[in-house]
């Protein structure tokens, strides 16, 4: 396997499948890139913290960096290589670099765009500078960052004569066994409240089959009577993230906070 830095080394894997990253590596990374593998393209896969999408009190100090075991894992699901870039390469000083317009499902939902208003113009800016810089044919989301990973479809349906057929692909969230979705941020909850976490888990379960009203109000009163902050606790269409309608698709999202950990979590509901 490859470890690449420098943009001319990325030119033989133009049109490969690629998995953007921030590194820490878990299992659901891991899964990212099995699936990639299986696509039967060459796998590329970058590490970068990106700092433009951390807000200054935000955690981008504290965001856990493990390399080696990275690079070590990549091989192991079949990356052909792991693009470590600089922040030089990634945002070159005195060159320009295009901020695409933020589509709806990033401003309008009130929902990570409310809590964290810098997040998807950062997200935006640099997996649009990756897909320039790789030109990949298939790129690989996470479904736990769901509204991420709704907003990476509409920026790419939106710019289809940039990156030609870029198909984007939505893979699930891989959860420890009592169900916890597996995050890099994990690493931070201590041990003794770490059941708390769980409640978010059961809360999505409890929003299955109940109307809007009762979704929301049940799953907020399981994560406060675990003594979680909430942020949003809601059910939403689950494509536009805007007000669900009965006929279509419908998602349940959850961002709490524990022990200053922000978790988010989602699951489909009927
Ligand atoms: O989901 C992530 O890890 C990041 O937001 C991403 C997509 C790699 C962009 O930095």
């Amino acid at each position: 396997m490859q470890v690449i830095s420098s943009i001319t080394e990325l030119q033989p894997f133009t049109g490969g499948a690629f998995v953007p990253t921030m590194g820490a590596l878990h299992a659901g990374h891991r899964l990212l890139i099995r699936e990639a593998s299986a696509s039967g393209l060459p796998v590329l896969v970058s590490v970068f913290v990106n700092p433009a999408q951390f807000a200054p009190h935000e955690d981008l100090d504290s965001y856990p960096r493990t390399l080696e075991q990275d690079l070590a894992a990549a091989s192991e699901d079949g990356a052909a290589a792991v693009f470590v870039p600089s922040a030089e390469t990634i945002y070159p000083d005195g060159q320009s670099v295009w901020s695409p317009p933020l589509p709806a499902v990033a401003t309008e939902p009130r929902l990570e765009d409310a809590y964290r208003p810098h997040f998807f113009g950062g997200v935006c800016g640099v997996v649009a500078r990756l897909f320039d810089l790789t030109r990949p044919a298939v790129s690989f989301f996470g479904e736990k960052d769901w509204q991420q990973l709704k907003v990476i479809e509409a920026m790419v349906s939106a710019h289809s004569e940039r990156w030609g057929e870029l198909r984007i692909v939505g893979v699930s969230t891989v959860r420890e066994p009592d169900g916890l979705a597996l995050s890099s941020r994990n690493v931070h909850l201590l041990d003794k409240d770490r059941h708390r976490a769980l409640a978010i888990q059961r809360a999505l379960r409890a929003a299955d089959g109940l109307s809007q009203a009762a979704a929301e109000s049940a799953m907020t009163q399981i994560l406060l009577d675990s003594d979680l902050v909430v942020d949003y606790a809601v059910v939403r269409n689950a494509d536009t993230l805007g007000q669900p309608c009965d006929d279509l698709p419908k998602r349940a999202l959850i961002a709490a906070t524990l022990d200053g950990v922000r978790l988010i979590d989602n699951a489909p509901v009927g």
